[in-house]
């Protein structure tokens, strides 16, 4: 999904910066794209290609590579979020052809990269990375060999390739262009005087311009200094496209633009949910064979983590509990130490993490190690503390995440808890084969699943803060699974919207909080299956009975709540997993516009870091 490509032509002064830095400055733009590896390719005034790439985020490797120095009049750059290929200097873009003259950027997959690149090293080319992206500059040179300018060897070789790419090359032979295609990735010119950008995103080069060409599925072209040249094609030839109705001015500013027209990073997260969750799903089959191994052998499994991502752990535990029938448990990371103890081997401890830095779960790690247990990181950045100290480590690929408040990550970090405990269950036969293969199929339905609660509630949501913003306290109530749900519910609320929000198990609520109750007080019930509604209704009529202002998040079979309460989110049904990842949704909802109602800026409430690295 992420990785950010930019590329920069100018005539000699129209930018009165050194390309290095110009390109560094766009590159960090798009760091919300990805940020393990960093690199560009710039060809110098004596038509030298220059290529300074390494793992490590912008800031750090530009420093180390004296990206600022380098100058000339064309250049590439990317920021990459590994997809194939660990992140490391030599995955890192642009790659180049075999002797160095063709560089190359990308955001996509390459799906059949690996036939291209068996063809090609049968033609005697020489790979240096595990990327998909190589096969690119190999064919153009390829291409080249047999007779081809640059343009129609690019071309070419766009015609093989099979996945999503949006590219930027260029080539020493032709140093006034670059090359660009797009295939699915975004990708879209800035146009300038004297100048032309070709990025992922607007951001990379809104400081420059706002003039901008938006490139279409399929089109491909180069941009010179002065000149765009669009075609696409047309039956079994490439048709120049005609695109002068096309290019408008934005009136965003940097920040707007990066937040992709959302008025919020928290609101733009909580819509990216179906992408993040479908690119997580979509890269879990090949991490996670060595982490079901140990989760199978496993005497007891302890989740740690810290506020979302212990709502998150308290989600696997239940799941690893019931569908897989072990031995598991959730503990918050900074209590950790005292629940240990009794740790060795033979123990699984699982460390969740989004920021893989957070201080406390690290020292949990540190001590379950030392005990003797085996450590599995969950985490959305690769290669950050937690993984790197970890035995094994498995990834979310939610994209970087800039709202303080968890929202993406945390529905992302279920979703693969449920599918290892779902693995688990296959491989310990504790659940039928059938209800396995059906729990996974309502896992990979999520992302269109997550999709339309957002279209359906999020008006309704709204209504909900509209009232929600005179109200000082809530109640989140629920059972089982439904639990952390609530708990994580009233986690936003409270961080974002400042509104004293508890959670509580709906059958202990009548064990002292109903005390509390007076009219109008908010009280949100949430329930996954129809296991929870007898039960959650008679906590309903005692809420009611005291005047309680009642909400339910409730799968639409179950019709006793739902009709029960004064305001009700009708959720699809779903299997428990599915469910455990998509009833967060209408909670982030309310919270989000609560905060907004309040005029608060819910991506950086006060007080809160995104990253907690003190204990
Ligand atoms: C809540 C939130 C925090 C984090 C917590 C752990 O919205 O974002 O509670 O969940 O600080 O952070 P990570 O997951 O980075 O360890």
């Amino acid at each position: 999904m992420a990785c950010g490509i930019v590329g920069v032509v100018t005539r000699s002064g129209a930018l009165r910066r050194r390309l290095g830095l110009i390109i560094r400055d766009s590159l960090k733009r798009l760091e919300y794209r990805g940020y393990d590896s960093v690199g560009f390719a710039i060809i110098t005034a004596e038509g030298k290609l220059v290529v300074r790439k390494s793992k490590g985020m912008i800031d750090k490797v530009s420093r180390k590579l004296g990206f600022d120095e380098v100058d000339g009049l064309v250049g590439i750059g990317h920021t990459r979020w590994a997809t194939h290929g660990v992140p490391s200097d030599v995955n890192a873009h642009p790659h180049t052809d075999c002797v160095g003259t063709i560089a190359v950027v990308h955001n996509g997959i390459i799906e059949n990269y690996e036939e291209l690149r068996d063809m090609l090293v049968r033609r005697g080319h020489r790979f240096v990375s595990n990327t998909d992206t190589e096969v690119v500059p190999h064919l153009m040179e390829e291409f080249k060999r047999s007779g081809l300018s640059t343009y129609e060897a690019f071309r070419r070789s766009v015609e093989l390739l099979e996945g999503a790419y949006a590219l930027a090359v260029i080539d020493v032979s032709t140093p006034d262009r670059i090359y660009f295609a797009r295939g699915t990735s975004p990708l879209v010119i800035g146009i300038g005087d004297g100048f032309n950008f070709i990025a992922s995103d607007i951001p990379a080069f809104l400081e420059y311009t706002r003039k901008i060409l938006v490139l279409h599925d399929g089109e491909l072209g180069y941009v010179t200094a002065s000149r765009i040249h669009l075609e696409r094609r047309s039956g079994d030839s490439w048709a120049p496209v005609d695109f002068s109705g096309r290019v408008r001015l934005v009136e965003w500013t940097v920040e707007m633009a990066m937040k992709g027209g959302y008025p919020h990073f928290m609101l733009k997260e909580i819509h990216e949910q179906p992408n993040a969750v479908a690119s997580t799903l979509a890269g879990l089959e090949d991490q996670v064979g060595a982490v079901v191994d140990a989760l199978v052998k496993a005497e007891n499994i302890i989740l740690v983590g810290a506020g979302t991502s212990y709502h998150a752990s308290r989600l696997g535990a239940l799941l690893l509990s019931n569908v897989a029938g072990k031995m598991a448990s959730a503990i918050i990371s900074s209590e950790a130490s005292w629940h240990l103890k009794p740790v060795g081997e033979g123990d699984v401890v699982i460390a969740v993490s989004q920021s893989g830095e957070t201080i406390d779960t690290l020292l949990a790690v540190r001590e379950a190690k030392e005990r003797g247990a085996t450590t599995i990181a969950l985490s959305n950045v690769v290669d950050s503390a937690i993984p790197r100290e970890s035995d094994l480590a498995i990834y979310t690929r939610a994209g970087p995440e800039i709202g303080v408040a968890a929202t993406k990550t945390f529905t992302t970090q279920v979703a693969v808890l449920a599918y290892l405990a779902l693995r688990v269950a296959e491989r310990l036969g504790s659940l039928g084969r059938g209800r396995v293969a059906e729990m996974i199929a309502d896992l990979r339905r999520l992302p269109e699943v997550i999709a339309s609660i957002i279209a359906i509630h999020e008006a309704r949501a709204r209504r909900v803060a509209s009232r929600m913003v005179s109200c000082a306290n809530a109640f989140y109530l629920g059972r089982g699974y439904a639990l952390p749900i609530a708990m994580e519910g009233a986690l936003k609320l409270k961080e974002i919207a400042y509104v004293h929000a508890e959670a509580y198990p709906a059958g202990e609520s009548k064990h002292g909080p109903i005390a509390l109750i007076e009219e109008g007080f908010p009280v949100v019930f949430t329930a996954l299956g129809s296991h929870d509604g007898r039960l959650l209704r008679s906590n309903i009529e005692e809420m009611r009975a005291r005047l309680a202002w009642t909400l339910a998040v409730a799968p639409a079979t179950l019709q006793e709540v739902l009709r029960a309460v004064d305001v009700s989110f009708r959720m699809p049904p779903l299997t428990e997993a599915a469910a455990a990842v998509a009833y967060i949704v209408p909670h982030q909802l309310i919270a989000y516009y609560t905060a907004v109602r309040k005029g608060l800026d819910p991506d950086k409430p006060r007080n809160l870091a995104k990253t907690v690295t003190v204990v």
